[in-house]
């Protein structure tokens, strides 16, 4: 027993992935869950009395899922502006560079007012963590005050979290949304200490330059000093855009390519999350393995904003850590489950292109989802699959609940098939339906947080 007396057993089907397994399905099994929040054993259903005795439960008090129900990890948005939710689905006609200074810049500026921030943030970790998104990698706005509410209210809700206060000295479309360098240093150091001094459990700072075009080099070098002295994670985006790559090299002429210049500044940690990364060289891509940086695959924002297709693929074979986000509101959509369909339609898009191209199955982007969310955040220590000693951080998942059978039955493995084939109320193959509403109860670190009768999501 690792954190103290068992609180929850459930029974029943868990589907999650390992290293080795892109999907396993665990059938009737028993998930103990202790005081910490985290899974104490993982058993079989068979086992019931001898697991009882060893870890103090009473069998009647185990909570038994029904035929069409299963547990699945939480899933990671490793990349998303909740300040952008409030433009989500719109203004999506124009590429990145125009997209940013006609629509974003002026939305973001507007975050200053707490009130507004406190509305705009409430809705996003509401209706993330209603989508199944248990983790969250969010990037706020440049200001210090709404960039803590974001983690206070990511707090009071459940919600596990990093959260960057949006650092950028260079804006020349939008002039009063920007700092100077000693204002974004001095509002960085000012956001890591109150943010630690609060003591969230499950809400952690990450240091966030915009990206390149947005900061100047005095800027991201001691962007880089500070993640290095406090040990914290990273986050910007990298190659999204052809146009961006252009802004990049006059910006930065001396740099041989674009990630040399985060690079040169230390900012390519085990502890970095890169998004996009459509455009980058297979040189580049080694570079991030050195460094265990890792990428987020955004793909309805790469098509929304016509930026480019990321070779998924490639980044897993250069052994890249690759992890799914939403990219709101580059992205309209802030469901991982859109982003697991979407990047199955990327790299069918790409062997449309290419046959030779291979694509990504079903199950490769279940992991993406789950486990690789928990790797690309560093955090697979603590979460991504059902591992004893992690946190239970799960989604209830039920079949044949009003959205039609989820996603996750899109599974060709034959136990999986055989599995499915049992439940009378679906036809056993009905892929990409699922939706929130699938989705009957979250849990974070052993908390349920949906239903919640705070979060009055309907
Ligand atoms: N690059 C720099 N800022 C942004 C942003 O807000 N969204 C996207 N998609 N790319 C960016
Ligand atoms: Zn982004």
């Amino acid at each position: 027993q690792r954190g103290g007396p068992v609180t929850h057993v459930f029974r029943g089907t868990f589907i999650h992935s390992t290293p080795e397994t892109a999907l396993q399905v665990l059938e009737d099994a028993l998930l103990g869950v202790d005081t910490a929040g985290k899974i104490s054993f993982i058993g079989k259903g068979e086992n019931l009395l001898e697991l009882s005795q060893k870890f103090g439960f009473n069998p009647s008090d185990v909570n038994q899922l029904a035929q069409h129900e299963f547990f699945m990890p939480g899933m990671i948005d490793t990349h998303i502006h909740a300040s952008q939710y409030s433009y989500a689905g719109t203004a999506l006609d124009m590429p990145l560079l125009q997209w940013l200074n006609t629509y974003t810049f002026p939305v973001e500026s507007h975050f200053k007012d707490l009130e507004f921030a406190k509305k705009v943030y409430t809705q996003v970790v509401k209706r993330t963590l209603r989508n199944g998104t248990t983790t969250a990698c969010y990037f706020a706005t440049i200001h210090t005050d709404a960039s803590l509410l974001l983690g206070q209210i990511a707090n009071d809700f459940g919600q596990r979290a990093l959260v960057g206060k949006v650092c950028m000295d260079r804006n020349n479309s939008v002039k009063h949304y920007r700092e100077t360098v000693q204002e974004s240093v001095d509002e960085t150091h000012r956001f890591i200490k109150e943010l630690l001094n609060k003591k969230y459990p499950l809400v952690k700072p990450v240091v966030t330059p915009r990206f390149a075009p947005s900061c100047t080099e005095a800027l991201l070098e001691q962007l880089g000093t500070i993640a290095k002295n406090n040990n914290l994670h990273i986050q910007s985006h990298i190659s999204e855009n052809i146009d961006e790559l252009k802004l990049v090299k006059e910006l930065f002429p001396d740099s041989e390519t674009y990630t040399d210049i985060y690079h040169k500044f230390n900012l390519l940690t085990d502890k970095t999350i890169m998004a996009h990364g459509c455009h980058l060289s297979d040189k580049e891509l080694t570079v991030f393995r050195e460094t265990g940086t890792s990428l987020s695959h955004c793909p309805n924002s790469n098509v929304s904003l016509c930026s480019g297709i990321l070779d998924a693929r490639n980044v897993l074979n250069h052994k890249v850590k690759l992890g799914l986000g939403t990219d709101v509101a580059g992205g309209y959509s802030s469901s991982i489950l859109d982003a697991v369909r979407r990047t199955l339609d990327a790299s069918k898009v790409l062997t449309i292109q290419n046959p030779q191209h291979q694509t990504l199955t079903f199950e490769e982007v279940f992991r993406l989802a789950t486990l690789g969310g928990s790797q690309a955040l560093s955090l697979d220590d603590q979460i991504g699959n059902f591992e004893i000693g992690k946190d239970f951080d799960a989604l209830r998942v039920n079949v044949a609940a009003r959205g039609g059978p989820i996603d996750l039955v899109q599974c060709k493995e034959p136990k999986v098939v055989d599995h499915l084939t049992s439940y009378s109320l679906f036809p056993p193959i009905c892929p990409l339906k699922g939706d929130d509403r699938n989705i009957v109860e979250v849990f974070v670190a052993g908390r349920k947080v949906v239903p919640c009768e705070d979060l009055a999501l309907e």
